[in-house]
């Protein structure tokens, strides 16, 4: 049977990455077989285009259509490397950032128009939807402080956390639209609680999904 593709989504500092470790976590308590992963990124050549396209410091514009072509490269290349095979072994993938990321960010975010988008994927092979998308959603203004905050930490700040907020609200408008037209597959948590709480509700929603009913 084949396995499950569950994305998460959200803006800089909604706490997408650390709420998806903690469902692997979860997962591998009950013994599910998964691969946790992420975009840009999740194999070596995704890795080193990873690093141009958050590299603050790039010193000169890289234009919306580059920006494009490059996370959909590095899409192409993860889709068949990693995620396809582990889904056809009957895993599940939690992918941190995915598709609406694209249609968020250089779609709303950049004003690349989203019918364009999607045809560049469908011709390039990479149109295989996630099953579930997990967006955790909050304002703005209090998730890009918490980016600030951890500027200095591990990674320091890309290239899109030092968009302004304009940006930022776009992206997050985006998604909230994407959601409103897929109510099925997309499922909007409000973020802006504690992570236990937050975790708490996907990890009930993912349950549902999968069919693994409760621990206790
Ligand atoms: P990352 O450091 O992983 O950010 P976060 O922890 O917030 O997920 O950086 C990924 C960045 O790439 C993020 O700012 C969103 C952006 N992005 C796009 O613009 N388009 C895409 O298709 C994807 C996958 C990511």
């Amino acid at each position: 049977m084949s396995g499950k593709l569950i994305t998460f989504e959200g803006i800089e500092g909604s706490g997408k990455s650390t709420q998806i470790r903690l469902l692997s976590e979860y997962l591998e308590s009950r013994k599910v077989g998964h691969l946790l992963t992420r975009e840009p990124g999740g194999t070596r050549l995704g890795d080193q285009i990873r690093r141009h396209l958050l590299d603050a410091e790039e010193p000169g514009e890289i234009f919306p259509e580059t920006e494009l072509l490059l996370f959909l490269a590095v899409r192409a290349q993860h889709l068949r490397e990693a995620v396809l095979p582990a889904l056809d072994a009957g895993r599940v993938v939690l992918c941190d950032r995915y598709n609406d990321a694209t249609l968020a960010y250089q779609g709303f975010g950049r004003g690349l128009p989203l019918t364009r988008i999607r045809e560049i994927q469908r011709a390039a092979g990479i149109d295989r939807g996630p099953d579930l998308t997990l967006l955790l959603d909050m304002e703005v203004g209090p998730a890009l402080e918490r980016t600030r905050k951890r500027g200095d930490g591990a990674g320091g700040q890309s290239r899109f956390d030092r968009e302004g907020e304009e940006f930022h609200r776009k992206v997050r408008e985006g998604y909230l639209k994407i959601a409103e037209s897929e109510p099925a597959r997309v499922r909007r948590i409000d973020a802006a609680r504690p992570i236990n709480i937050v975790q708490g509700a996907i990890i009930s929603i993912v349950n549902d999904f999968l069919d693994l009913g409760n621990t206790d």
